[in-house]
């Protein structure tokens, strides 16, 4: 499947692999599937776009053979557009790239079409709203990040929420099929106000993997917090 996630037209939740025990990636990647995850968020970092270096080809191909839920590639890295073709070959599902990463983000969707995979743009924090406004009609998903990308664990930004209605917003009035994704400290405290915002695609790190319940429990909770939203 390349533009679908596995649950229907809900919310959907993808668990972020980079928090995962990489020591028991297979087993992680199966309770993820059984607990009824949409998808798998995966995490790219290059020490350059952003602080930190994460996961890269390797581990998406091992991924991909450990699982079949949609693989959502999220490249924070400078210069996305030299990487667009081998992640799509290492089995990348939806590649979504960042904004500020690249003076040609029209280009760059292109490729990620042209290579057959979802398209989508994220937004760090501190970039305006009226950044995506050209390329939303081109792109099957916008990233609002949450939290300034480069590390999990961070605490969600306050002010997301109005951010969040303003991107729904904008998909509404020029491509309703579109995905909003939001990334970075969605927890079953966060996750409600994030929906109510207009969030329909959700990413959850240390809120999936965690020593306080199962990954089973962990994703269970979030839906709850989804229904009652
Ligand atoms: C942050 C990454 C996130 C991260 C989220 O730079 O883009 O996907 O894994 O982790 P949590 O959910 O723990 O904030
Ligand atoms: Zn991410």
């Amino acid at each position: 499947m390349s533009d679908g996630a596995s649950n229907g037209d809900g919310i959907w939740i993808g668990p972020s692999v980079i928090s995962a025990d990489f020591l028991r990636l297979g087993e992680h990647l199966a309770e993820v599937e059984a607990a009824g995850a949409d998808y798998l968020h995966y995490d790219v970092m290059d020490g350059r776009f952003v602080p930190n270096i994460s996961i890269g080809l390797p581990v998406l191909e091992a991924a991909k053979r450990g699982t079949d839920l949609p693989l959502d590639v999220h490249l924070m890295i400078v210069e996305p557009e030299r990487w667009v073709q081998e992640f799509r070959d290492a089995g990348a599902d939806r590649i979504t790239v960042h904004v500020e990463a690249t003076p040609h983000i029209h280009r760059v969707v292109q490729a990620i079409a042209a290579a057959g995979a979802a398209a989508g743009v994220a937004l760090n924090p501190g970039t305006p709203v009226s950044a995506i406004e050209e390329i939303v009609p081109y792109v099957q998903q916008i990233l609002v990040m949450t939290v300034n990308p480069g590390f999990g664990g961070q605490s969600y930004i306050e002010t997301s929420d109005a951010k969040i209605a303003r991107v729904r917003e904008l998909i509404d009035r020029v491509n309703p099929s579109c995905r909003l994704q939001v990334d970075g400290g969605v927890n079953e405290k966060t996750i409600a106000r994030t929906v109510r915002a207009g969030a329909d695609m959700i990413v959850a790190g240390t809120a999936v993997f965690n020593d306080r319940r199962t990954i089973a429990e962990n994703v269970a909770v979030l839906r709850a917090q989804i229904a009652e939203s």
